[in-house]
């Protein structure tokens, strides 16, 4: 049985994958942006789940959760999912919270970040980044930098598994009712990175979807792209790796 943080989970792919995890038998730390939106996790909670609370998208929140985690009792995964599309949340949500997230809680030995297909459109360009979201932020950018992450934290953890997911696009709130691509098929790649023990699950710095690994966009892989990217991340929050 294992300890899962996976935030953003009062719905979408992210409930569904603490649900999923929940019933499996593992332990979950699920994770909503306020109080309010915690009451949509009551029935996890009362299947024994931990709640923390906090918006992404505030750098002192995401350090307030991680000084609540760190609480003596090891977390064995994270699944990096809170995201939002469009809007000045953009770079604070999917990046900036997730790094910190990964500098701040180092014991994890899996990790999993929530990529996306828009990815292959987002830019390896750090210079004039808005990480505090002053204005609208690049969803395909901010994308490209979290699996870049991950594939960094691979190349410099060689302890953690640490992988990236594209879900496909699914018929979440964000992904719309129209959205093409299998509800269920969109979690069930994060579940089994967090926990399973198959010989596939061992690989790290993996792009994947549907429980294969793809080619992400080529910068992904360069490892001076990646250390750029963890240098800006580590200047912008003052918190290094
Ligand atoms: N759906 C798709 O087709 C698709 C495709 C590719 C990648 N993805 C990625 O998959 C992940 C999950 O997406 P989804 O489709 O499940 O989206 P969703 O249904 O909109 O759910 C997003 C989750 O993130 C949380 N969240 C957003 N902003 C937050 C903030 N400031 N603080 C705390 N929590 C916040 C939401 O909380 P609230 O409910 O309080 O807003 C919600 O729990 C995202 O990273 C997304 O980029 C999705």
């Amino acid at each position: 049985m294992s300890r899962i943080l996976v935030t953003g989970s009062t719905e979408g792919l992210g409930r569904a994958t603490a649900e999923a995890l929940q019933a499996a038998g593992h332990r979950v730390v699920v994770h909503a942006r306020n109080p309010e939106r915690a009451t949509a996790l009551r029935p996890l909670l009362d299947r024994g789940a931990q709640a923390v609370t906090g918006d992404f998208a505030e750098r002192d929140a995401v350090r307030r959760i991680a000084a609540e985690l760190d609480d003596g009792e090891p977390l064995d995964a994270v699944v990096h999912n809170a995201g939002v599309w469009s809007g000045p949340d953009v770079m604070p949500v999917n990046i900036i919270a997730p790094y910190l997230l990964t500098a701040l809680l180092p014991g994890p030995r899996r990790l999993v970040y929530l990529s996306s297909g828009s990815h292959f459109g987002g830019h390896p360009r750090l210079d004039g980044v808005d990480w505090r979201g002053r204005g609208a932020g690049s969803y395909a950018d901010s994308k490209l930098f979290v699996t870049t992450l991950a594939a960094a934290l691979a190349r410099r953890r060689p302890e953690v598994r640490s992988n990236a997911v594209d879900p496909g696009w699914v018929p979440t709130r964000m992904g719309g009712p129209g959205a093409p691509d299998d509800l269920e098929l969109g979690h069930r790649t994060q579940e089994w990175l967090a926990v399973a023990d198959e010989p596939e699950v061992l690989t790290t710095g993996g792009y994947w979807y549907h429980r294969q690994v793809r080619d992400p966009h080529p910068a992904v892989h360069d490892e001076a792209f990646q250390e750029r990217l963890l240098a800006a991340l580590a200047a912008e929050t003052g918190t290094p790796l």
